[in-house]
């Protein structure tokens, strides 16, 4: 079922204006003010809702990226501020939560003076936010609707920009078509038009392939300006930026032919955004080549680009995992755990999907990260990358 008042607010528009860009349905679906599927109330992210994030699979995951955070902020010492996390689409504040708790029990010179803040688009999941952290961590958060200027410090996020609304193209050898959302005879219909900002037309000059088959793809404009913006406030630190996506030469190939665009419905996926408006989740894969040029063009240099498999096992993952597994005189709780970790890091899981781009600004030169002392390289990504893959 899709809410009708969202059918009613997004036809009138085009109603209105003519057919919207693609992007447009996407940005009213999921984030108009009080109606959007991340801006209304339920569950959205784990068992009860309709995908599961690394963070809602085992907070494993929280332990582990906090360590990587512990010794960057380390590295980069303490700003005016104290200790500087910034956590950028915060979800549940599951992740929030696994991080403090971990920074606490381990390192409490640093907690005492961390700040992290987050920043968050939904006002819903704010609240929700708020609820979860604040009897933990009252002192310790708190939310902002902008990176501070000047920041020093760790600014991170998982699965922030698979969730921005992205323009979605039809390209063959010759022509670039932008997908429009028209409604005709009672329902949502898509069209085809010229695209409807010239930088899809510059983006696409960028990416740099031939498209010999008529091909569907995807741009994440918002991702750029993202980084763009983020580049520009960070003075001295690091970006952690965790999602699922290819280098541009592994997202764009005629293996692809329909894109990477899918919605999420509990657990279940379709293709078909026209179907349980405002109640299912839309994303779409990360490009990293896009996202690693636009952070250049604003001072950050990558740092090191890999999987989940190989990141989690930098910062110790196999020993953590020691204690349980899958034998006979297993307690059925250890085997339960060992699951919940292996999904994380297996390759066939969420451990090749998911990378950890890492970017940095005024940063200790000398430092070797831990999580990327497996596979820290981005110039030979495709090679590489392709080696895997097959
Ligand atoms: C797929 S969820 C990921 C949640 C969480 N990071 C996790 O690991 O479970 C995407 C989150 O990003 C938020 N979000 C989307 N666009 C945003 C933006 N431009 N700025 C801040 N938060 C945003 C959503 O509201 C939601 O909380």
């Amino acid at each position: 079922m899709s809410k009708p008042e969202l059918i009613a607010f997004i036809r009138d528009e085009i109603q209105e204006h003519g057919p919207i860009p693609f992007v447009r349905f996407m940005e009213s679906a999921l984030y108009h003010p009080t109606l959007g599927y991340y801006t209304s109330p339920g569950e959205k992210i784990g068992f009860r809702g309709d995908y599961y994030t690394s963070s809602s699979v085992h907070p494993i995951f929280g332990e582990l990226l906090a360590k990587q955070l512990l010794q960057m902020l380390l590295a980069l010492g303490e700003g005016e501020s104290g200790y500087t996390l910034v956590e950028m689409g915060a979800g549940k504040g599951t992740l929030c939560f696994d991080i403090l708790s971990y920074l606490k029990s381990t390192s409490p010179d640093v907690f005492n003076r961390l700040r992290y803040i987050i920043i968050e688009k939904s006002p819903t999941l704010r609240t929700r936010q708020r609820q979860r952290l604040e009897p933990f961590f009252l002192d310790r958060v708190q939310w902002e609707e902008a990176v501070p200027d000047r920041l020093i410090g760790v600014l991170f996020s998982n699965e922030l920009l698979d969730a921005m609304p992205v323009h979605r193209l039809r390209v063959d050898r010759k022509t670039v078509q932008e997908i429009y959302v028209d409604w005709k005879d009672d329902r949502f219909v898509e069209t085809l038009g010229p695209p409807s900002t010239p930088r899809l037309l510059d983006d696409l000059k960028k990416i740099d392939v031939q498209f010999d088959r008529p091909t569907e793809i995807e741009i994440n404009l918002q991702a750029i300006d993202w980084m763009h913006r983020i580049g520009q406030s960070l003075a001295r630190g690091y970006v952690v930026t965790i999602d699922y996506g290819y280098p541009a030469e592994m997202l764009y190939t005629p293996r692809r032919p329909k894109g990477t665009f899918l919605c999420y419905y509990r657990h279940q996926t379709n293709e078909n955004p026209y179907d349980h408006i405002g109640e299912q989740d839309m994303t779409a894969h990360i490009d990293f080549t896009a996202l690693a040029r636009a952070g250049e063009e604003v001072g950050l240099s990558v740092i090191g680009f890999t999987d989940q498999t190989h990141f989690l096992m930098g910062l110790g993952i196999a020993q953590r995992m020691e204690p349980y597994g899958m034998e006979m005189d297993r307690s059925d709780e250890a085997k339960k755990q060992f699951l919940a970790m292996k999904q994380l890091m297996a390759p066939d899981r969420m451990g090749r999907i998911f990378k950890i781009l890492i970017q940095g600004k005024n940063i200790p030169p000398e430092l070797k990260l831990d999580g990327l002392q497996f596979k820290p390289f981005f110039k030979l990504l495709t090679l590489i990358f392709f080696f895997f893959m097959m």
